[in-house]
């Protein structure tokens, strides 16, 4: 989809840019935005038009709309990374523009093509390039973080599929997710809630999933915990996924697991990237149910000697402890996580352009 099929109206009151760059400076998550973004409309009788890039701002949502109301609503995360000859590259968009496509089918939303979906993405760069971040050195995880939406906007209070939907594309300037950067995060265990039951939307990227994980996660705050693990709602046995991320265990004899893919798991682009770059490694993955118990065994016998989460926002983070209300699970093996740092360094080494592309991930935006 060329971009010129998305008519600009550009924001005639851009960000100056220095204060851009002090703001690229220091970013954190989520909390400052770029000057447009991209939209596409969808009607029941017109399908998808109105291909647009405009000034970022509030929307104007009736007080009906249903996503206020049902929370008809799907999204998506990934990132542009600026490459050292200055041009912006994005990572596995198609994969992306899949998993949108699953959720929306879930969510009793219309299916977006491939060619909006990344379409919408290079419109939206193709004025706010100047967002990205130069990384100031090949641990700095900076980059520019989209955040494509689609919510049901149509005026009505009955419980059908919406009629009219608007799909939008925000980007905001992204340092890392956790304060800490890569030092290792404490989980807290959930044992009064679940995030996903089979047959839900677990699998589906709607942001249903992320209220209901919140109470949780206010639990984990409580205990000065960053994230929330979860199990299986049938047995409160089988691990599942963080709030927002996936996990990986690594053994002492260079298995590396993750919990299989069922419709309660984000089938995350970054899990699906660490499985092929730990085969690229040598290591022999696995995608299995692995227990609450393996990991406490694991932990305290040796066998397990890393865990790490992984996500779009939050790279390959190593997990340092799980706080269960029955104690602490620790790695005895006392581990610096060697593994979780070096298949996070191959990633960012190929998504900043600093390693061969070998497995054709990259896409140019700019
Ligand atoms: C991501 O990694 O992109 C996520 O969606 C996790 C979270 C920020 C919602």
């Amino acid at each position: 989809m060329p971009t010129d099929s998305f008519d600009l109206q550009p924001n005639a009151t851009p960000t100056a840019s220095p204060i851009r760059e002090d703001i690229l400076k220091n970013p954190g998550f989520g909390r400052y935005f770029t000057d447009h973004m991209a939209h596409v409309r969808w009607t029941l009788d017109a399908g998808w038009h109105g291909r647009e890039v405009r000034p970022y701002g509030p929307l104007t949502l009736d007080p009906a709309a249903a996503v206020l109301h049902y929370a008809q609503e799907i999204f998506e995360g990934i990132k542009a990374y600026r490459h050292a000859d200055g041009s912006v590259w994005t990572f596995r968009p198609e994969k992306n523009a899949e998993r949108f496509r699953r959720s929306a089918h879930r969510l009793a939303l219309p299916e977006l093509s491939d060619a909006d979906f990344i379409g919408s993405l290079k419109a939206l760069l193709a004025q706010d390039h100047a967002w990205v971040p130069t990384p100031k050195s090949a641990a700095d995880e900076c980059s520019l973080y989209l955040r494509p939406f689609m919510i049901a906007s149509e005026k009505f209070l009955g419980v059908r599929p919406a009629h009219e939907v608007d799909y939008y594309v925000i980007a905001s300037p992204a340092a890392a997710y956790f304060k800490g950067g890569v030092e290792p995060v404490s989980i807290w265990l959930s044992s009064h809630y679940n995030r996903a039951a089979p047959g839900g939307t677990g699998f589906a990227k709607c942001g249903g999933n992320y209220a209901a994980s919140l109470a949780a996660q206010k639990e984990a705050s409580a205990h000065d915990c960053g994230q929330v693990a979860f199990l299986d709602a049938r047995e409160n046995k089988w691990i599942e996924e963080l709030g927002g991320m996936n996990l990986f265990f690594v053994f002492k004899d260079g298995r590396i697991a993750t919990p299989r893919l069922t419709d309660t798991i984000l089938e995350g682009v970054t899990r699906d990237s660490v499985l092929t770059l730990a085969r690229d490694e040598g290591l022999s993955p696995e995608e299995r149910p692995i227990s609450i118990d393996e990991w406490r065994e694991g932990a305290a016998s040796g066998e397990i000697t890393e865990v790490f989460a992984c996500g779009t926002a939050a790279v390959i983070t190593p997990v340092g402890e799980l706080v269960t209300e029955e104690g602490r699970i620790r790695l005895t093996a006392g581990s610096d996580n060697p593994i979780a740092k070096r298949l996070r360094t191959k990633l960012l080494d190929l998504q900043y352009g600093r390693a061969e592309d070998t497995h054709g991930w990259l896409t140019k935006l700019v």
